[in-house]
């Protein structure tokens, strides 16, 4: 195979991979080529702009041709460089303010690992609040999810687990394991924002948080807990795939006490731990990833900072 057609499919392999859970994905080389010079979030971007102009979502290249270059001209397409220098001025910041900021306190103990490595005394968590990635590749990584927190959870304790919509019988199959039984399925609304699932003909304006318990769920909480959460839109992002605060807020609220201990080990931006902390719950965290764990540890140290200053 000639070299420069390699570094095309490399290139494509790379740009279909940054698409994550975006469906339907591309079938051949030629109609990712055109995202293969952008970023991985303006080419999610693209695809979908151009998946959604495509007559009935069949994408050739020339359609992702012209939603790129529809993008650019209407300036929705931040330049390459702009975005590049931005985000790596976010993550040097994080990076600083992550220096400083305690990885361990009274509240919260914040690991950079994979999930395999983060060990908690057994019987020693009250929930698991998490929001792994959907992609079909990683469903392992809910059984793994699964064989920690049935470790990690007091008797009746409650594993919630966020999840795409594709592949529910998939995840649940993976979290279903000795001990770990299925609880309720809870909804996470984005109220009036929607999203299409090509492949499945659906327009969804809400994804599935499924809720396993270890042993069974007796009395834990002494009130009923509501199903339907509200996550409204966030300007401030503070990851690729970063949740409402309010929405997690809510949930940490109506599934865990004050006092209570959460665990998340797909911290991300970190939303679960700044949820819990200003919740007063304990938290423990962790990620595989520096920068997700440097934007957690950068966004704990602010609400320390507003606390601190807030008592003059
Ligand atoms: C969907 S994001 C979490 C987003 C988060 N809920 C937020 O609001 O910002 C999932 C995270 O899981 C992390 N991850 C993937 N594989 C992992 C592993 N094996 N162990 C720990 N973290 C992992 C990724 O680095 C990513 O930051």
């Amino acid at each position: 195979m000639a070299r420069n057609y390699a570094n095309k499919l490399i290139l494509a392999a790379v740009a279909v991979a940054n698409l994550g859970t975006i469906v339907p994905i591309p079938t051949n080389e030629a109609q990712i080529r055109p995202l293969t010079d952008l970023e991985p979030e303006q080419q999610r971007e693209v695809w979908l702009q151009a998946v959604n102009s495509a007559p009935m979502g069949k994408v050739t290249a020339l359609n992702v041709e012209a939603a790129k270059a529809h993008m650019i001209a209407t300036g929705k397409l931040a330049k390459r460089e702009e975005r590049r220098k931005r985000e790596e001025d976010g993550r040097e910041l994080a990076r600083l303010k992550a220096k400083s900021a305690p990885k361990v306190s009274h509240q919260y103990e914040i690991h950079c690992c994979d999930i395999r490595d983060l060990t908690l005394p057994a019987g020693s968590v009250d929930a698991v609040v998490t929001d792994p990635p959907y992609a079909y590749k990683s469903l392992h990584l809910y059984e793994w999810l699964a064989q920690k927190s049935v470790v990690w959870l007091k008797p009746g304790g409650l594993l919630f687990a966020m999840a795409g919509g594709c592949f529910i019988p998939e995840v649940l199959n993976r979290l279903t394991i000795d001990g770990l039984t299925f609880h309720w399925m809870f909804c996470w609304s984005s109220g009036d924002r929607f999203t299409q699932i090509h492949p499945r003909y659906v327009t969804t304006r809400w994804k599935p948080i499924i809720a396993m318990v270890k042993g069974t769920y007796k009395d834990r909480l002494d009130r009923y807990m509501p199903d339907w959460i509200d996550s409204p839109f966030e300007e401030n992002r503070h990851h690729d795939w970063g949740q409402s605060l309010i929405g997690l807020r809510t949930l940490i609220q109506r599934v865990t006490d004050p006092g209570w201990m959460v665990v998340d080990p797909f911290l991300g931006g970190g939303t679960t731990a700044l949820a819990c902390v200003q919740s007063n719950r304990k938290f423990v965290g962790c990620d595989i990833d520096r920068d997700a764990v440097n934007t957690t540890l950068s966004r704990l140290s602010e609400i320390s900072q507003n606390e601190a200053s807030s008592r003059g």
